[in-house]
């Protein structure tokens, strides 16, 4: 493939122009303006990018929280901001407002995000949001980047005897996964303590638009391999987690303001920075998901509930 191929490869239209950043992962996207609804030809290139790419990152998008869910419900049905979070503003439900300064008050410990460890977003939860969208409030000057993982190239990257091992495998997801985050009696603590929210899911996923298997687990929230003792899980989880967490597979983003990314929360899992936690600075995100389907794995085999409902968006 020429270097002219891999810059257009993608969904492009005429309008719409997808650049790829990095080797496995990430697209910068150009040729829209998202302060107005999409055509349809130009919601339907970006959702394919979006597909073929995993991430996509748009800039100088200077948009307000109606625009953003407004851009939202192109991929799909949005949902409220989070199942544990009540305090997105109030004509905004679906806003999740990420704040460093906020996240230390609502867990009891130092944080920019939910977890600093890789994860893929609320996969507590029986149907995981499908998709998430990031927009840029506040940027700190230096430090809060965050990456993105590849999950359908570290499953691609396994030898043929680990794939057969963890196609026949489900797991167990929890908040904090196999390390508990929040700290007992802060607010996070008492919701999750009081409404648990625990899913199986397969190892392994298959994505039910582009086909690919998905190496399902992250840190942030995968807690066991369901059947295997404690010494064996822990033995297979760090293994994935290995794979998942691959430099090679990933992308990195600088925030600036009027940066949107939107990425494929089927087929990728992300890093919170821990690197702006001891900076007296503000680092302020907005977060808008989209309603997930539930996982099915290579058996055909779909992700149950063990404690907890689907989230549902309108
Ligand atoms: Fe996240």
């Amino acid at each position: 493939m020429t270097i002219t191929d891999l810059r257009t490869v993608g969904a492009d239209t005429s309008a719409v122009h997808f650049a790829r950043v990095a080797g496995h992962i990430g697209a910068d996207v150009s040729g829209v303006d998202l302060s107005r609804p999409l055509d349809r030809e130009v919601a339907d290139a970006v959702v394919a990018g979006l597909h073929r790419h995993k991430v996509i990152f748009f800039r100088d998008q200077h948009i307000d929280h109606a625009q953003q869910i407004a851009f939202a419900r192109n991929f799909g049905p949005v949902t409220a901001s989070h199942p544990y979070d009540d305090d997105a503003p109030t004509d905004f439900p679906e806003i999740l407002k990420i704040d460093n300064r906020e996240y230390e008050r609502k867990f009891g410990v130092k944080a920019a995000s939910y977890t600093n460890e890789w994860h893929t977003d609320v996969t507590a939860l029986v149907n995981p949001p499908a998709v998430s969208i990031l927009r840029a409030g506040n940027t700190p000057v230096r430090g809060g980047d965050t990456s993105w993982t590849n999950l359908a190239a570290a499953y691609a990257g396994l030898p043929e005897s680990i794939k057969e091992l963890v196609d026949g495998l489900r797991a167990e997801h929890r908040f904090g996964g196999r390390h508990p985050v929040f700290k007992e009696g802060s607010n996070y603590g008492d919701k999750v303590a009081r409404t648990p929210l625990i899913a199986e899911h397969p190892v392994v996923r298959v994505h039910p638009v582009t086909g690919e298997k998905i190496l399902f687990v992250q840190p942030g929230f995968t807690s066991r391999i369901v059947g295997y003792s404690r010494r064996q899980s822990d033995a297979l989880l760090d293994l994935l987690f290995d794979e998942v967490t691959n430099a090679a597979y990933t992308v990195r983003l600088r925030w600036r303001e009027g940066t949107i990314a939107v990425w494929d929360n089927r087929a990728t899992a992300h890093l919170a920075p821990g690197d702006v936690n001891h900076l007296d600075v503000a680092r302020v995100l907005y977060r808008t998901t989209i309603e997930g389907d539930i996982p099915v794995g290579v058996d055909g085999a779909s992700s149950v509930a063990i404690s907890g409902e689907q989230f549902i968006g309108s």
